[in-house]
């Protein structure tokens, strides 16, 4: 892949061919019917050890996928099971700052339902917005707000994947949302919900901005997740998610913001992460 190829808009149209070849390369491996698909945001890779019996293809041998660049992202689709249950997981995902299409950034998930999930479970590493969530904290997602300046969804619409003006009323599944808190209960994980919103990047966010993302109802800040979220919701996927909180908001502190630290805490609070999902998961009922 070029780098002109990656800049080049995948629009809405282009996805049911992409698909196709998506598919036929997973099949080539595995035959296994994912019931959810789940995004492992930075430093959260470590639940991919979590998945049983494990299928793992690398980016670079799906068509179309470039190798993930991001530090953290390790670049591989796994197929297995949790608790007994089929899944399918990423283990890094594709960044808009990366210089990738929204197109390309909603493949995985669009993939997730071709293989027949059914719900999509996104995580992401996050800046703390609103105060009281400190870095450690794990937020359920109840909304978003997309502040990425583009849509996934631009472009002649792909009628026989979604509609063309999809309703974004609850894209974070009030039932996901209860189960997710009592999967915590019953693991004696603390979980906050709030609001995620999600930016363009890679730079982190001036103060200003910070305070501005708070006026604005905003109680984490990432630069990635909401364009997955509305292109699952497109394609009728259930979506929830969580964010951890890796830092402090820009200007909270008065220190600078580290990518070390986003990883650090990341690898610290995976585990915590890893049980929730776990629990969360052995909920379904198999496909
Ligand atoms: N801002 C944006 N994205 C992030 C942050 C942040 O503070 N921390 C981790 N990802």
């Amino acid at each position: 892949m070029t780098d002109s190829d990656r800049a080049r808009p995948i629009q809405p149209q282009d996805q049911p061919a992409r698909l196709d070849a998506l598919e036929r390369a997973v099949r080539e491996r595995t035959d296994l019917v994912p019931r959810a698909g789940i995004v492992l945001g930075s430093g959260l890779g470590g639940f991919a050890d979590e998945i049983e019996d494990p299928t793992a293809i690398p980016f670079e041998e799906v068509p179309g996928w470039p190798v993930a660049t991001a530090p953290g992202h390790a670049g591989r689709l796994i197929l297995g099971t949790v608790e007994g249950v089929p899944v399918v997981g990423i283990q890094g995902r594709f960044h808009l700052y990366e210089g990738n299409s929204p197109g390309l950034v909603v493949q995985p998930v669009l993939l997730f339902r071709r293989l027949g999930a059914s719900v999509a479970i996104l995580t992401n590493a996050a800046g703390g917005i609103n105060p009281a969530y400190g870095p450690g904290t794990l937020m359920i997602i109840a909304d978003h707000l997309t502040l990425t300046g583009v849509s996934p969804l631009l472009g002649q619409n792909a009628d026989e994947l979604g509609e063309r003006f999809p309703d974004l009323t609850d894209v974070w599944a009030p039932a996901h949302r209860a189960a997710l808190h009592r999967a915590g209960e019953q693991e004696g994980v603390n979980l906050e919900e709030g609001v995620y919103a999600g930016l363009l990047g890679p730079n982190y966010e001036t103060p200003a901005e910070v305070r501005m993302l708070r006026t604005m109802g905003a109680d984490a800040v990432g630069m990635s997740t909401v364009l997955e979220a509305i292109a699952a919701r497109w394609i009728g996927l259930e979506v929830c998610g969580i964010s951890l909180v890796t830092n402090p908001g820009a200007g909270y502190t008065g220190k600078p913001l580290t990518h070390q630290e986003v990883m650090d805490e990341g690898a610290a609070a995976g585990p915590r992460l890893a049980r929730v999902l776990r629990r969360f998961i052995a909920g379904f009922e198999a496909a």
